[in-house]
């Protein structure tokens, strides 16, 4: 058992939610839930009635597992929610969106004026040809107009596919490629601890072989002399096409089911799955969980330090709080740049209230040391989230004490690219918070405890995290992979939804998310399959045989493990960083292995599977579990040799 699993399961700290804190709450009345339970459907009905419908829905729901539509023939524009809404409401003078660059360059867009700017930018998108139905990839820094960008697709009925900067040419090519994109927006470069990742360069190389990508449009965030090309006719600058347009663009009234988005997750095979979200659904579940779990107020500043290119940055910084009107912090670069205090002077300068980041981020924080947020005023701050994977418990203690002054609550929120909104949280004026415990499902949201065979288990148990009714904000689909939809989350337990994590209830019947129980590692926070790292391996023409697992890492929470066989003959002294190398140009620099270890055999079953169970045991110092129904048990017991002469 790693540690962190070890010390979440014997936690026993206690924090009630601040008397003042409650007496501002959003909700503080706990019988929320139970109102929830007898007419699920009525309570996000009546959450989906407080946005804007150019036509109202004939049926709430329609579920025939595992397909739901939500909303049936109601008619919205999620663009239309998160912008034009607030300013004929007269919010028009309100800051939207605040951005800072990493070089310190601060930018504040009111509703007015992000209504203009998406407004022209889908103006721009359709004279480049883009038209409803189309899917439109975005590879572009963490800036405003990467939000603008997403909005203006809404606006015009285009999806929206996005793509993480950190991703390399080829990961780029097989996203595009699979959903068919017609255009591409990206930016010249983007900063990065103070040099520039280069966007445009990467599309360059990822559109050789893209035939249905007919335009670039290019935002010049650098403005640095690169070496990129320029094809005419296909490539042209936001700055030429964009700020020339009218500020005149009705928004297109979308079917609730229609398709919003797409967004690449990593599964247990070595292909990417595009995540398919629907308009009405998704926006109703992103609007009434960012309401309720971040308490969100007029004067809020509320910072989500997620990218755009997750899930956590879909939904957390563009829709959910978008829709609720709130001011969102939008943050282009690393936490260390220029020095390791850049997110509490953030929080200082804007006057941040409401934090949400990663557990991988907060250990850095730990690990730098108390002083960096000690030297600043983080005294704005009433609310921190968690999201991404499980957190520690000292992690949430330092959190809640050198963040949050002991005065703000700590919401832990479980959730999934696949899920599209927070779905096990506490509500920080209700719940009593137990560091490392997500406690419960939000109002509405039926979650349970599966047993190997398929049993709901009842009281404090552990077993699999299952998922037992529809949501809102759920994947439709997988994009072109119908079959691998069913298989993938529903075929496990026969009809109810596999969330692919370990789970404990306590005798409260709060829920701990123990982490992935299937191929997935989460390594920073980000999902990452075995697999996919082993089919770059093995793509190398020096590497036979690879396997992969997550390694428990005091910072990154997993770290990626390979465990290597080479082609005889391709032994040389560089070879492990050049493997490491490849991961990352094959993959992108989030997927590059902190330890290749070359080795003569893998521990294998009679049938030829790959034990990774007992690599992870290697790795990670453990005594070895079962090793019976190996093919050959001296394997492993020579591999930990090895393995421990290395590390010494
Ligand atoms: O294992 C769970 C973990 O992250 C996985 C989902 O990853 P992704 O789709 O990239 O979305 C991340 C952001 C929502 C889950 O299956 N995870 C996410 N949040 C938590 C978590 N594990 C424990 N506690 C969390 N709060």
């Amino acid at each position: 058992m790693s540690e962190t699993i070890d010390s979440l399961l014997h936690e026993k700290r206690h924090f009630a939610p601040p008397p003042n804190f409650v007496a501002q709450a959003n909700v503080s009345d706990p019988s929320i839930y139970e109102a929830a339970e007898p007419d699920y459907e009525g309570f996000w009905a009546n959450w989906a009635a407080k946005l804007d419908w150019f036509e109202p829905w004939s049926q709430v729901l329609d579920w025939q597992p595992p397909y739901a539509k939500w909303f049936l023939g109601g008619k919205i524009n999620a663009c239309h929610n998160c912008v034009d809404r607030h300013v004929s409401a007269g919010l028009g003078g309100k800051t939207a969106i605040l951005f800072e660059g990493e070089p310190g360059d601060v930018r504040a867009i009111t509703y007015a004026e992000l209504q203009a700017q998406v407004s022209k930018t889908a103006n721009a998108l359709k004279a480049l040809g883009v038209k409803k139905g189309d899917i439109v990839c975005i590879y572009m820094p963490m800036v405003a107009e990467l939000a603008i960008a997403m909005l203006a697709c809404a606006r015009i009925g285009a999806a929206h596919s996005v793509v993480f900067g950190g991703f390399s040419a080829e990961a780029l090519r097989e996203r595009i490629n699979d959903g068919g994109a017609v255009a591409v927006i990206t930016a010249d470069g983007g900063w990065r601890r103070g040099k520039i990742v280069e966007l445009k360069k990467t599309v360059d190389e990822a559109i050789q072989d893209c035939p249905s990508v007919k335009k670039v449009l290019i935002l010049k965030r650098t403005n640095q002399p690169q070496d990129y090309s320029w094809v005419e006719g296909r490539d042209c600058w936001w700055s030429d096409i964009v700020d020339n347009q009218s500020e005149d663009c009705p928004c297109e009234p979308m079917d609730s089911e229609d398709l919003l988005f797409t967004l690449y997750t990593s599964g247990s095979t070595g292909k990417p799955k595009g995540i398919i979200h629907t308009t009405g659904g998704y926006l109703t579940g992103t609007f009434a969980t960012f309401q309720w779990v971040f308490d969100i107020k007029p004067n809020d500043i509320y910072w989500c330090t997620a990218d755009c290119g997750w899930i956590t940055g879909h939904s957390y910084v563009v829709y959910g709080p978008l829709a609720n009107g709130a001011t969102v912090l939008m943050y282009e670069g690393a936490p260390d740049t220029p020095d390791k205090d850049r997110f509490w002077r953030i929080v200082e300068n804007h006057k941040v209230t409401i934090l949400y980041t990663a557990p991988t981020a907060i250990r850095a924080f730990m690990k730098w040391g108390d002083e960096y947020p000690a030297q600043c005023d983080l005294s704005s701050l009433r609310l921190l989230g968690s999201v991404g994977e499980p957190i520690n418990p000292e992690a949430w203690v330092w959190y809640w004490q050198h963040i949050g002054g002991g005065h703000c609550p700590v919401v832990d929120t479980w959730w999934q690219t696949e899920t599209g909104s927070i779905l096990i949280t506490p509500l920080p004026g209700i719940t009593v918070c137990k560091p490392g415990s997500a406690s419960r499902p939000f109002p509405g949201v039926r979650a349970e405890v599966y047993s190997e065979d398929g049993r709901a288990l009842e009281g404090a148990h552990g077993g699999y995290l299952v998922l037992t009714r529809p949501w809102p904000a759920m994947l439709r689909g997988i994009f072109n992979d119908p079959d691998r939809y069913v298989q993938q989350y529903w075929s496990r337990f026969p009809g109810v939804y596999f969330t692919g994590d370990g789970v404990k209830r306590d005798e409260n019947g709060d829920l701990w998310l123990l982490g992935r129980v299937d191929d997935v590692m989460n390594v920073a926070g980000h999902r990452i399959s075995t697999m996919e790292v082993e089919s770059a391996l093995v793509d190398h023409p020096a590497v036979a045989e690879a396997a992969v697992i997550g390694k428990a890492h005091d910072v990154k929470g997993q770290a990626i493990s390979a465990f290597v066989l080479l082609r005889a003959g391709h032994e040389h002294d560089n070879i492990v960083s050049e493997l490491k190398e490849h991961v990352a140009k094959v993959i992108g620099a989030i997927a590059r292995p902190d330890d290749v270890f070359i080795c003569g055999d893998l521990p294998k079953t009679r049938s030829g599977k790959i034990m990774r169970r007992l690599l992870r045991d290697v790795a990670e110092g453990r005594a070895l579990g079962d090793t019976t129904t190996l093919a050959d048990p001296g394997v492993v017991s020579s591999l930990r040799n090895q393995y421990e002469h290395l590390e010494a």
